[in-house]
């Protein structure tokens, strides 16, 4: 199984799916990391874990579907069996989720459909839920919706902090993309 991988920031989880590779508890190919932006630590991890990486810049596109386009065609050119959105922080075009239709994987750290939004953690820590968690689905083109693949529940501490519940969920999230990829890759 191939998968492309697409991050915006740091790529703790993406570096948790190279480890799993790497180890050979993950049976799939990494055939490429990619970015919306320039700089990510996400690209730099890959680069130096010896993967492909490219960076489709949105700043670089003068209209959203120009830059739209770019990214479908520069992922369809690694013929990915899935696409994984891990901490990818843009919405993708109606063309990407048709081209990639059941196959286009998103995580997300809240229970979805609460607390969409790229503020999931801070979301549910202000709502005083006292449980929150991570969710991975197949995302469709709204804002963190799709079928739901698999989640995990997080209990929110007294004492959290919103780094401190994300980083307890990311743990989960972790656990969990890599046991939904290991699951697709098994058919
Ligand atoms: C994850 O919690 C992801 O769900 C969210 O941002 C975080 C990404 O962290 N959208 P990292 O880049 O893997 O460290």
């Amino acid at each position: 199984m191939r998968i492309v991988v697409l991050v915006s920031g740091t790529g703790s989880n993406l570096q948790a799916v190279i480890d799993a590779v790497a180890n050979g508890v993950l049976p799939v190919e990494i055939a490429a990391v990619g970015a919306d932006r320039l700089g990510t630590y996400g690209v730099e991890r890959s680069a130096n874990a010896g993967l492909e990486t490219f960076e489709v810049n949105f700043k670089d596109f003068g209209t959203r579907s120009d830059w739209d386009a770019a990214l479908l065609e520069k992922v369809a050119s690694y013929s990915p069996d899935y696409v994984v959105s891990s901490g990818f922080m843009r919405i993708v075009a109606p063309d990407f989720i048709n081209a990639f239709e059941g196959r286009y994987v998103n995580t997300h750290p809240a229970l979805l459909p609460s607390f969409p939004g790229a503020h999931g953690v801070r979301d549910a820590m202000a709502y005083g839920v006292k449980v929150t968690g991570c969710t991975v689905h197949f995302a469709d083109a709204g804002v963190d919706t799709g079928p739901i693949i698999a989640q995990t529940p997080v209990d929110v501490l007294p004492e959290d902090t919103e780094e401190s519940l994300h980083e307890r969920i990311k743990l989960a999230e972790r656990e969990l993309l890599i046991k939904v990829l290991g699951d697709l890759a098994h058919g």
